[in-house]
């Protein structure tokens, strides 16, 4: 039997829980079943659909809206008992399991999602498999890398501030330390390989290969996941390389509508809120924007999770009727997260915490480290421990 145990190295999670994992998929779906069936797309295409976003989008529009998905991850399998593989691998087996047992179509792709032969994969299936057609397109990709498919060079890209160095406090999971952190300001390289890889290039060319290949419904939409934040986090997020990025995205979306307006589809990006997700744990200052403001949207009840906010998204804006969109169409489900009491309140929190008080009932960093561990498979409710084999884990199935 194995011993699952939860490994943090500063902030990022080493050890997994496949049998937690499976029953955090499961909790999510009961969320979304929970608050019952709405009118939505059907055959739905997910890029970066294994951890919380994507799989979020993916669980609320297979169990809300009933619809048939294709999901595309990057993610690995278990080697042996010290090396069990990553989380996203059995959020898809567990997601796929239950999403069958409902006679609805989880198709995995485990593969590089920046390749053209990714692309070719996904567009033969739709056509000989799927249907012929998607009335959906989700982009949810989050990656440290990517390697240009044409000139097959490989860009990194770097959470830095821009012009002027960032100094501010941080905080350190695996020894709950709080310690003051100085961002340094980005070259311009570093500039441009952010936006190469967090940047909407990719997403262009998923939806020109799609189109192409004439996989696009008539209507069909793409969301596209951005941030955008506040004063409190602009000088090393929306002012920094990752903001450039998205600013990148909003530009794109220009050229998708283009692209998509004889078919009359619509590119959209989703603003969403600041969660906990692997990528939001090692932004630096973050955790401890995330401690400081979900304290103040739990005691305002406007706290959320990726499967609620996603809910909201899809359920009650984008196929309900209470969409609210900024001046130039973007969609802003944020609105909670920037709502000026919660962030005044916010601001007043953040500046009063040290390392005594950070990790108290005075911040919801007791919330944050669970969600952070549910990531993982751990502190997950409703959790019943059971005996695993590694060749029971070797032998699942995506
Ligand atoms: P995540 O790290 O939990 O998930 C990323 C997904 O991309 C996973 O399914 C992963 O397997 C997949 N992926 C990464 N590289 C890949 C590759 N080469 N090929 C195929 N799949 C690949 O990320 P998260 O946090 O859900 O982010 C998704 C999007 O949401 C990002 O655009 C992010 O900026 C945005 N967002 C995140 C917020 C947050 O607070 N975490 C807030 C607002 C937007």
């Amino acid at each position: 039997m194995i011993q699952f145990k939860q490994n943090i190295r500063g902030n990022v999670a080493l050890g997994i829980n496949p049998v937690g994992l499976k029953q955090e998929v499961l909790n999510q779906i009961n969320y979304v079943k929970n608050k019952g069936t709405y009118e939505g797309p059907k055959k739905v295409l997910i890029i970066g659909a294994s951890s919380s976003y994507g799989l979020a989008t993916r669980i609320n529009l297979t169990f809300g809206a009933g619809a048939d998905t294709i999901g595309v991850s990057f993610e690995k399998g278990p080697k042996n008992e010290k090396n069990l593989g990553t989380a996203g691998w059995y959020n898809n087996i567990a997601f796929k399991e239950a999403a069958e047992k409902e006679g609805l179509v989880a198709k995995n792709f485990v593969q590089d999602a920046f390749s053209h032969e990714s692309k070719q994969e996904v567009i033969d299936y739709i056509k000989n498999e799927f249907g012929g057609k998607v009335d959906l397109v989700v982009y949810s990709l989050a990656s440290g890398r990517r390697t240009d498919p044409d000139t097959k060079e490989t860009y990194t890209s770097s959470i830095k501030a821009i012009g002027e160095p960032v100094v501010g406090p941080n905080i350190n999971m695996q020894n709950e330390a709080f310690y003051t952190e100085t961002l340094d300001p980005a070259t311009d390289q570093e500039i441009h390989d952010t936006v190469k890889v967090m940047g909407g290039e990719d997403w262009e060319l998923w939806m020109k290969a799609l189109k192409e290949a004439d996989v696009l419904a008539d209507n069909v939409l793409t969301t596209n996941y951005s941030y955008l934040g506040t004063e409190l986090n602009r000088p090393y997020y929306g002012g920094g390389t990752l903001g450039r990025a998205k600013a990148d995205c909003d530009e794109k979306t220009e050229n998708i509508n283009e692209l998509l307006r004889d078919i009359n589809g619509k590119a959209l990006i989703v603003v969403a809120t600041a969660v906990t997700t692997k990528a939001s744990s090692v932004i630096p200052f973050f955790p401890v924007y995330c401690i400081g403001l979900y304290k103040i949207m739990e005691e305002k009840g406007t706290h959320e999770t990726p499967i609620m906010h996603q809910d909201r998204i899809y359920r009650d804006m984008i196929y309900g009727n209470n969409p609210e969109y900024d001046e130039i169409g973007r969609l802003r489900p944020d609105s909670w997260e920037l709502d000026s009491d919660t962030q005044a309140k916010t601001k007043e929190l953040i500046l009063k915490l040290n390392q005594d008080n950070f990790n108290t009932d005075l911040t919801a960093y007791d919330l944050f480290y669970k969600e952070f561990s549910n990531l993982s498979g751990f502190m997950v409710d409703g959790y019943v421990e059971q005996e695993v084999t590694i060749d029971e884990l070797k032998a699942l199935k995506y």
